[in-house]
């Protein structure tokens, strides 16, 4: 459980100890004093420096120890080996927050170092912001306790930052592109603070209409998921997640990690938490500007009007990537923009008022959409025409923008031409008018707008979770690891699927042929009979399984080949004895798997199952702290979920026991904290009210 964290005071602070301030300019010591006075910083400034003096009007002090009075946040500004002095002195006075700009600890290997630090600062109630960051900015309370050598624009976007670097330079960018920010915070090497910490800040913060994210590796999956869910909640949260390695997926023992590289994973629950993950700098940027400033649409009702058929065809294309929805009344349109619309011109949507428009045709057509109750948002294109007035052209945008505003229409340009064109790109941008080159750009946005608030029309955040027989599961580990095991023996992994209630063939493990030949008979022929061996792995190769057993006389057969085989493949092999089971039935194979993801937690996967499963990768992924309906969403995403639906004419699969078993996959990952890994491959799934059953079995377990 998180200690009680009072993140307010870290973005707020009465008080800040700058602990290796400098007098000399173009040291970071002075840039961090620099800024907090200019800034208008109207808490106490105490630099510390044993060489005494003034800096920039304040007194240093020699010690942190000298300061008179309580101190909320110190900043850390000397030589990584004397770091832990500093820190020591700070934690021992009291100050709330130590923000550790000083690099040189564990992204360079000195990985005890850093732990000393946070064990310390922990041990007397101080938290570790960094280290390896450039700072913390706040718009809110004028405190900038960053080196930034540019000043910071103030706005409505909070940046939380994995990288120092990108941060400063993040700065630098938003400045340009106008989008001023609420807050700003470096994480750095997350030795303590992380995203989840800083998210609690900044959602609150009044200022902050977006927050924007950039996240390279994930620590502590599901507190991350938490946060960000509980963050977009409230506002949109834009997500550049660098790392799209297959690296971690490689080494991954089962088919959950490696049919997937971590980041496909990322992406799912990303979007599982409602966040909007951009691919690029550009794109993120272009997201937090609009989203900072755009009404929330009414209705799913969007319009096209363009004066060029070409750029039309590719924001429709646009519309559907990005999953902006076009409306399609013809009555409707007719009547709203026939007046704008020359015959020769198109009244469907895209509504084309034709190259020979005029700004006072465009003024009137994109009027139409800002102040109709029948239609939600606009995306409204320009092609250069030697017709058009061009020192018209901001004007008028500038005029239907505002009057989509008034309206609470969210509204996007993309027009293209020459040096007018890209100059009033470049004018109406620093007003904060979203007008784009592309139609791609101007779409991307809208569609970011609809994803956010259709995420949170029919979000459900609550997590389904089935009875399991929890005790039962645990005495299967137990026996396991005493055995010197970290896998489950398929007869143990269906003792967990019975545990968890998830439907499995009917088995029984054989010690003699005699045994073998009552448990058929109990079980019903056509049985299957497999070796039950900790030494053989790959049952098929070593001769170990026999299918379709019909009758007496062939499971005495097939009991002395399968020991006569698993012997030769392995002398020494240890044979617990032979599984007969149930033979499966013909049904929808698919997979069902959990694991602990080292990034993102628990999760769950399901799709596509059998043999072919890698060579498809036809799955898809979530957090397992998920629901049934989010688990259908999973489902659904995969192509074969239309073999579920009923493909060719066959009948619909029982895609509601489908959804029992991931939920009680997910269970299980949750609530075991031994088992690492589940694959159910296949579990058969058959028509609907027949259930499924769980035919293979792989569980890896950990002490
Ligand atoms: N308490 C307070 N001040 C102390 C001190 C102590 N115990 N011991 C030394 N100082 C003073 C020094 O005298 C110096 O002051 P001065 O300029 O008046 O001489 C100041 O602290 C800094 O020490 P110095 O040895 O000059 O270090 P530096 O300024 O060259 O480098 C860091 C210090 C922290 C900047 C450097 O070690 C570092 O980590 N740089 C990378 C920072 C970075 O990029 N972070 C990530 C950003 S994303």
């Amino acid at each position: 459980m998180k200690e009680e964290s009072n993140m307010n005071l870290l973005f707020e602070p009465r008080s800040i100890a700058v602990v290796g301030a400098s007098s000399k300019p173009g040291k970071i010591g002075f840039s961090v004093v620099r800024n907090l006075k200019q800034g208008g910083f109207k808490g106490k400034i105490y630099p510390i420096n044993p060489q005494g003096g003034e800096i920039l009007g304040e007194q240093v002090y020699n010690s942190v120890k000298d300061i008179p009075g309580e101190v909320d946040v110190a900043s850390i500004i000397v030589p990584a080996k004397l770091a832990f002095e500093a820190v020591k002195e700070c934690a021992d006075k009291g100050v709330k927050h130590i923000q550790i700009i000083t690099s040189g600890f564990s992204e360079v290997g000195e990985v005890e170092l850093e732990h000393k630090i946070v064990d310390y600062a922990k041990s007397k109630g101080s938290r570790i912001l960094g280290p390896n960051i450039f700072g913390v900015f706040s718009a809110t309370s004028n405190f900038n306790s960053t080196f930034s050598a540019t000043e910071i624009a103030r706005g409505h976007v909070a940046i939380l930052t994995q990288s120092g670097a990108l941060g400063i330079a993040m700065i630098g960018k938003t400045a340009v592109n106008n989008i001023g920010l609420s807050a700003i915070v470096s994480i750095g090497n997350k030795a303590d603070i992380d995203e989840a910490d800083c998210l609690e800040y900044v959602v609150k913060s009044e200022l902050t209409k977006v927050i924007l994210m950039y996240v390279e590796g994930i620590k502590g999956g599901e507190r991350f998921i938490e946060a960000l869910g509980a963050a977009t909640r409230v506002k949109p949260v834009v997500v550049l997640k660098s790392g799209r390695s297959k690296r971690g997926a490689a080494a991954a023992a089962s088919h959950t990690g490696s049919l997937a590289g971590a980041d496909e994973i990322t992406d799912a629950i990303l979007k599982q938490c409602g966040a909007l993950r951009a691919e690029s700098l550009q794109e993120a940027f272009n997201w937090c500007k609009f989203l900072s400033n755009a009404p929330e649409p009414k209705g799913n009702r969007g319009v096209i009007v363009t004066n060029g058929g070409g750029i039309g065809v590719m924001a429709t294309d646009a519309c559907e990537k990005y999953g902006v929805e076009l409306y399609d009344d013809q009555a409707v349109l007719k009547d709203v923009f026939a007046p704008a619309t020359p015959e020769f011109g198109s009244l469907k949507n895209p509504i084309d008022i034709t190259g020979g428009a005029n700004s006072a045709a465009y003024d009137l057509a994109l009027s139409a959409p800002a102040v109709s109750d029948k239609m939600d948002a606009t995306m409204a294109l320009y092609c250069e025409t030697a017709t058009f007035d061009s020192e018209n052209l901001a004007p008028m945008i500038r005029n239907t923008y505002k009057k989509h505003m008034d309206t609470g229409t969210p509204v996007v340009y993309a027009i293209v031409g020459g040096s007018a064109v890209e100059n009033a790109i470049v004018t109406l941008s620093n007003e904060n008018v979203p007008v784009f080159a592309d139609p791609y750009d101007a779409i991307s946005c809208m569609g970011a707008l609809y994803r956010h608030h259709d995420f949170n029309k029919s979000r459900d955040d609550s997590v389904n979770e089935s009875k399991i027989d929890l005790a039962a599961i645990e005495k299967v580990i137990d026996k396991a690891l005493a055995d010197g095991r970290t896998f489950l023996l398929a007869n143990e992994g269906q003792d967990v699927m019975r545990a968890a209630g998830i439907m499995i063939p009917g088995a029984a493990i054989a010690k003699s042929i005699d045994d073998a030949v009552k448990c058929a008979e109990k079980i019903g022929y056509p049985v299957v009979m497999k070796v039950v061996s900790r030494d053989i792995l790959h049952k098929s190769d070593a001769g170990g399984v026999a299918l379709n057993i019909e009758n007496k006389d062939e499971v005495v057969d097939a009991y002395e080949a399968i020991m006569r085989n698993c012997k030769a493949y392995k002398a020494d092999a240890v044979i617990d004895g032979i599984e007969v089971c149930e033979m499966v039935k013909k049904g929808t194979e698919i997979i069902i798997g959990a694991r602990k993801d080292p990034q993102m937690g628990p999760i769950v996967m399901a799709g596509m199952g059998g043999i072919y499963v890698e060579v498809m990768k036809d799955v898809a992924f979530r957090s397992a702290a998920l629901n049934r309906g989010e688990a259908l969403k999973m489902i659904a995403e995969t192509r074969s979920y239309a073999l579920l639906l009923g493909a060719r004419g066959e009948d619909q699969k029982d895609i509601d026991v489908v959804i029992d078993s991931v939920i009680k996959a997910s269970t299980i990952i949750r609530k075991v904290s031994r088992i690492s890994d589940i694959e159910i491959n296949p579990i058969v799934v058959y028509e609907k009210g027949k259930g499924v059953k769980a035919v293979d079995v792989r569980i890896l377990i950990t002490k």
